[in-house]
């Protein structure tokens, strides 16, 4: 699926720090292997987030908006009318590191995935790995989902698991994961570019749809 000019949707991602998954989809993006995207903004709520200047030294717009003691609601009107100058159709959170309000749930439904790491509905929310490590669980991993107004609860595209070893630490498990999430955010994107997906209840189905 592509747009009036024939070169993808067009995706923002939302950081707050790193931008690992970011540069992840950036450069699946520019080899060709998430067809029908296009990263035309990288937003970020924090002014130091290293995952800026990994933008910029890939040729990708990138703005701040800061909360600066605003309302959640002041703050993403903020944010969405940013992305409106864009004409932004997807937005890929990572690593973005609030909870995002209804009204940016609502007006763009059906449009704004996450990745989180962990094999959802296990570990929502903050520090997930060391969740996992300390549960006990032997299998963990990542998952890309469309973000609804529930923490972490939305509609699953992908996931990939990893092992958590007798060793693991969380942050050693947090860096097997990583490795998949890598892997698992350029996939996910490229599914929802297609359009060869329908949301069937809970269950994002596969389909010839385009
Ligand atoms: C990742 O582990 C992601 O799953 C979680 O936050 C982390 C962001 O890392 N939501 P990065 O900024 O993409 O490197």
């Amino acid at each position: 699926m592509t747009d009036e000019a024939g070169e993808g949707r067009r995706v923002a991602v939302l950081i707050s720090g790193r931008g690992s998954n970011m540069t992840a989809l950036a450069d699946a993006v520019a080899e060709g292997r998430v067809p029908g995207a296009r990263i035309v903004l990288v937003l970020s709520d924090k002014p130091q987030a290293a995952g800026l200047a990994a933008a910029k030294e890939r040729g990708i717009e990138t703005a701040v908006v800061e909360r600066r003691g605003r309302s959640r609601e002041e703050h993403e009107r903020e944010m969405i009318s940013e992305l409106h100058a864009r004409q932004v159709e997807l937005i890929c959170l990572a690593g973005y590191m609030r909870l995002l309000s209804p009204c940016f749930v609502e007006e763009f439904r059906g449009r704004v995935l996450n990745i989180h790491p962990s094999l959802l509905p296990a570990f929502p929310g903050l520090d997930a790995q060391r969740q996992a490590v300390e549960h006990g669980a032997r299998v963990s991993g990542c998952t890309v989902h469309f973000v609804d107004e529930t923490l972490d609860g939305g509609p699953i595209v992908t996931q990939r698991t990893v092992p958590v070893l007798d060793t693991d630490t969380p942050d050693t498990l947090a860096a097997r994961i990583l490795f998949e999430e890598h892997r698992a955010y350029p996939e996910a994107l490229a599914l929802v570019c297609s359009g060869a997906y329908e949301i069937v209840g809970r269950r994002v189905v596969k389909s010839s749809k385009q």
